[in-house]
């Protein structure tokens, strides 16, 4: 385990099929005016709402409700959603939703004490708030397995007018207090936002897995963490019923993205980088944005990244190897990556999404470009991948 780091996640978790009787609990710690933001109705469609508010209205809270956040939640929203927080001077945040509403929600805690331009401040310059500005905690009660937004202080917004999606991660101040999973909740949850979502948690982990060649202990739990999510995935895409499965994927998707698994890692993102702009452009599910352009992605990184590729190939995937050549090996593993999307119905293509040529010079220019994992990508190089994942 090489380089150094502090561990710290404040996000307390209550899991299961009865932690909702746990958020009474919670309200004590916070003020009496609640800011409850929600998406376009499903958490009505599904009772959870009454459920929630019920509880809120018990506990005496003052509740302002800010419902149609939308799935890749726009600046335009955050906006609206900031100035409804001042107007109230709500004195706390409850996510009631998937990923889009937890990020959006740690976005308007981040922002509404903020007196100049938040957007350029942390989204554009990537700035983190003065440690003596005040932000407000929030709350989120998770309807649907992907993000990690749970658990971690990650915002993703998009600039619609500019078509530009833009993460920022804060620092730990901007972690959820606390998060409630119930996997029953995520039940609901269209078909292909679940598999979408599915895609989102393996790629959080390979976005982290590969980097760096040197023994590390985040790669064995990244591993153990990739097989979980193999096995109760291919059960939950025959059986979305299937409570144990899809505690299991709830569970794994929090690991996925809580910052345990990144400790000691150098990590890759650029999969991300692509997927956003690919998501600015097509409005598609973000783990679906994500696993149409992997194969290109990964095809490239494989050279670098050999190794780590072959252990891959077995740890992950039990390629057994014997008689074959590591580049061999490492093929079969992103061969058995590829025969899994396609067993789950994921996407291997940006025009099943809707992307069309003419997009590729604009997805292009809306990718973020680094130096990271086992390459060091230049727009070039990007528009080519767009192009092999036409
Ligand atoms: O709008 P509602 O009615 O809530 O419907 C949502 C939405 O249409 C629906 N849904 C959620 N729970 C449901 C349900 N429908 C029925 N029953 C339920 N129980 O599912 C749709 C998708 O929801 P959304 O929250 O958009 O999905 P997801 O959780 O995948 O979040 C995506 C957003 O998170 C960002 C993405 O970029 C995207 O903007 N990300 C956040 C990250 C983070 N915080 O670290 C990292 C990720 O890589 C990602 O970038
Ligand atoms: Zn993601």
């Amino acid at each position: 385990m090489l380089g150094n780091f502090s561990y710290h996640n404040p996000t307390k978790l209550y899991f299961g099929d009865e932690s909702l009787n746990y958020l009474k609990d919670e309200l004590k710690n916070f003020g009496p005016v609640v800011l409850l933001n929600y998406g376009s109705g499903s958490v009505k469609r599904n009772g959870i709402y009454d459920q929630v508010v019920a509880i809120l209205r018990e506990a005496g809270l003052t509740i302002v409700e800010n419902p149609g956040v939308m799935s890749n939640p726009t600046l335009e929203k955050l906006r609206e959603g900031i100035q409804i927080a001042r107007e109230n001077k709500v004195d706390w945040i409850l996510a009631l939703g998937g990923g889009s509403v937890c990020d959006y929600s740690k976005a308007v805690a981040a922002s509404v004490f903020y007196e100049g331009d938040y957007w350029d401040q942390f989204w554009l310059k990537q700035q983190q708030p003065d440690a003596n500005q005040k932000l407000l905690p929030v709350g989120c009660i998770l309807t649907m397995a992907g993000t990690g937004s749970e658990m971690n202080a990650g915002t993703v917004i998009t600039d619609a007018e500019h078509t530009f999606k833009v993460g920022h991660v804060f620092d730990d101040r901007l972690m959820p207090k606390f998060s409630i999973l119930n996997p029953k909740f995520t039940m609901t949850v269209p078909d292909n936002q679940m598999k979408a979502g599915i895609y989102d948690i393996m790629n959080h982990i390979m976005e982290q897995y590969f980097s760096d060649f040197d023994d590390n202990t985040s790669d064995y739990l990244s591993e153990g963490l990739m097989r979980s999510l193999i096995v109760s995935s291919r059960i939950a895409v025959k059986n979305p019923q299937d409570y144990e499965a899809r505690s299991n994927i709830m569970w794994t998707a929090t690991w996925a993205l809580n910052t345990l698994i990144g400790l000691g890692k150098h990590e890759d993102w650029m999969v991300h980088m692509i997927g956003h702009s690919v998501g600015a452009w097509t409005h598609a599910p973000h783990g679906y944005c994500l696993a149409a352009v992997s194969m290109a992605y990964y095809r490239r990184a494989m050279k670098p990244g050999l190794a780590k590729f072959v252990r891959f190939a077995k740890n992950v995937w039990d390629v057994r190897g014997e008689g074959m050549t590591d580049k061999q090996i490492a093929e079969a593993g992103l061969e058995a990556l590829k025969k899994w999307m396609l067993e789950i119905g994921l996407p291997l293509t940006i025009s099943e999404l809707g992307a069309t040529p003419e997009m590729i010079p604009g997805i292009t220019r809306g990718t973020i470009c680094y130096p990271a994992g086992y390459l060091d990508l230049k727009p070039e190089d990007i528009t080519e991948i767009l192009t092999e994942s036409m």
